[in-house]
């Protein structure tokens, strides 16, 4: 008998903000495999804030197209396979990849999908976290772009979010003196006690944010790591210190609305503090995961790192999950357990 399956479709295009009624939930028998594909079971899906882009009205790009309508909005997630005509994916494999926020998928090898082999002692969601695409996207933007050193003041925004938390903590761990912008005082103190950043900056309060700055960071910024775009980014690149490393990585301040993106200001001073800017998709460096795999998990055990989950439960709840991460309700990574 064929398995039920819920999905969650967008709906619509969203208007300015995502509303719970962008999205619906359908459920239908799920269809048969063909050669060559394998069905998974999902156990979590990943709510990574980058989707929210392509949920736009021709926001297609060199890296995705834009989400069609009525179709299942898409997703990292990860599963058992159970079943399979496709040999490199047997039957009860682990696997992780980009599909959709369903209970089950069907795939055929693409899409980033790939066999997990989990180590026992590392629990299994982490390979969405801190081992899956938040700790690739930390680890290779600050490693590759950010190329810390000793010493270097490192500004990170969305620090709470799923890609901050481990990025503030692997640069601190390369010895930078880190500074977390996040929205909100409980979270930034959050920042300071859990994740032990050594400062942080309320861009909520009532102190604007390049006052901020530059009480904070006097000295100007050696490493920025931005995940916000727009005004923010402007304001940041006001304070690098010279011969600075930008490290382009999102630009969730600007998903929202038409899903164009706001110009950059401050560009002079890239040329007078002899800086570098450079964005990056962590899908880039497949090649090199074991090496971030290596270093995070070795933190992992040495409990030098803390990977903070933000859970939901079922499929029905993705959706205004999705919307109250965007919201800034999260603290850490947001995943979905089915
Ligand atoms: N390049 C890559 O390969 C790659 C891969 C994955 C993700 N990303 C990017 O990484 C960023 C973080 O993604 P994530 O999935 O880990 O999400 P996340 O950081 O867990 O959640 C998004 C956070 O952004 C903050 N935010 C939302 N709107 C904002 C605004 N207007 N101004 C300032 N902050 C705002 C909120 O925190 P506050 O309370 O602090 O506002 C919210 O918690 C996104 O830009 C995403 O596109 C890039």
């Amino acid at each position: 008998m064929a398995h039920m399956n819920s999905r969650v479709l967008l709906a619509r295009r969203p208007a300015e903000h995502l509303v719970a009624a962008d999205f619906e939930v359908d459920t239908k028998p799920l269809g048969s495999i063909s050669e060559g594909q394998f069905m998974i079971k999902n156990i979590y899906l990943s709510l990574d804030a980058g989707f929210r882009q392509w949920m736009n009205e021709g926001s297609g790009d060199n890296y995705l197209e834009s989400m069609p309508l009525g179709e299942p909005v898409q997703s990292i997630v990860m599963g058992t396979v159970i079943e399979s005509r496709n040999p490199e994916y047997p039957e009860g494999s682990i696997v992780m990849g980009r599909t959709s926020w369903e209970q089950y998928s069907i795939a055929d090898g693409s899409d980033l999908m790939s066999i997990l082999e989990p180590d026992p002692a590392v629990e299994l969601h982490e390979y969405l976290c801190s081992l899956g695409p938040s700790g690739m996207t930390a680890y290779f933007g600050i490693m590759d772009i950010g190329q810390p050193k000793l010493g270097d003041i490192f500004v990170i925004n969305a620090a709470a979010g799923g890609i901050g938390c481990i990025a503030g903590q692997i640069a601190k761990a390369e010895g930078c003196t880190t500074v977390g912008i996040a929205g909100g005082q409980a979270k930034c103190e959050w920042l300071q006690t859990t994740l032990g950043y050594d400062q942080v900056i309320d861009y909520k309060s009532a102190e604007p944010l390049e006052q901020q700055l530059h009480r904070v960071v006097p000295n100007g910024i050696d490493i920025v790591y931005d995940n916000v775009g727009g005004s923010m980014l402007t304001t940041m690149l006001g304070q690098l210190a010279e011969n600075s490393r930008i490290i382009l990585c999102g630009a969730v301040s600007q998903y929202e609305g038409d899903g164009g993106h706001a110009a950059i200001g401050n560009m002079w001073e890239l040329i007078t503090k002899r800086a570098r800017a450079e964005g990056f998709m962590f899908s880039d460096h497949v090649d090199r995961y074991p090496q971030a795999i290596e270093y995070i998990t070795g933190m992992l055990k040495s409990g030098s790192l803390v990977s903070p989950v933000n859970w939901s439960e079922g499929i029905e709840s993705s959706g205004q999950a999705f919307i109250d991460m965007l919201a800034g309700s999260n603290l850490g990574k947001c995943l979905i357990k089915l």
